[in-house]
């Protein structure tokens, strides 16, 4: 799958993912189609932020014959949406690593300061020693992600990596300056954020768009 690397962030430029993320853009398609692209998007999503997983070699039996093959290496990552939207990548995300273990963070974005308040958190006992996948479509001002980051590393988390849809400039530049060793996946990079903390083009409400709230 054709990527662009540039410092720590990888824009995931696959055709299948453009494509589907110009459709989600359109402010004339329905909650049911958003939600449906979104789930078909992040599993194009959660295959390239696995792309390099370690494996270790496994000695088996097919039919036929014994031979060596792999698995992956170490404990069964944590994917971790951040409420509400990131929700809507964790489907797709789990159909293609169904033993994946989910940690749910609630953390509301006040509009008008646009500061992270954390109000819900459930993550696997043992989530110290497994790799986090924080998940959620928007990357605006970075404080969620920023703020959920910092609450996984709270809990001795220090392998995470961070996969959204959109992304701001501003938000990049934010989280990576808060968590410089944490990886960022995107479909896009936008221009800008506006003077309400949305993303520009963007898609609007990620959540709202998702759930047919608004
Ligand atoms: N959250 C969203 O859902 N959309 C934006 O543009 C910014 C934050």
């Amino acid at each position: 799958m054709k990527t662009k690397a540039m410092d720590g962030v990888t824009v995931v430029s696959h055709p299948l993912v453009q494509h589907k993320l110009t459709i989600m853009r359109r402010k004339e398609t329905s909650t049911a189609s958003f939600r449906e692209l979104l789930r078909e998007i992040s599993t194009l999503l959660c295959y390239e932020v696995t792309r390099d997983l370690p494996l270790e070699p496994v000695e088996i039996e097919t039919p036929v014959a014994r031979s060596a093959g792999v698995r992956l290496e170490g404990k069964k990552l944590v994917l971790a949406p951040i409420l509400r939207a990131g929700m809507g990548l964790l489907d797709g995300m789990l159909e293609l690593i169904p033993a994946a273990r989910v940690a749910h963070i609630g953390l509301y974005r006040d509009p008008e300061t646009l500061v992270a308040f954390e109000y819900y958190f459930k993550a696997p006992e043992d989530i110290a020693d497994r790799l986090v996948v924080v998940i959620d479509p928007m990357l605006a001002t970075a404080n969620t992600a920023v703020a959920a980051i910092d609450r996984f590393k709270e809990r001795g988390v220090r392998n995470l990596r961070f996969v959204c849809l959109v992304a701001s400039p501003e938000g990049i530049e934010r989280l990576r300056a808060h968590h410089p060793e944490v990886p960022i996946w995107t479909a896009s990079i936008d221009e800008r954020l506006n003077e309400h903390g949305y993303i520009v083009p963007g898609l609007g409400d990620a959540g709202d768009r998702l759930y047919g709230t608004r």
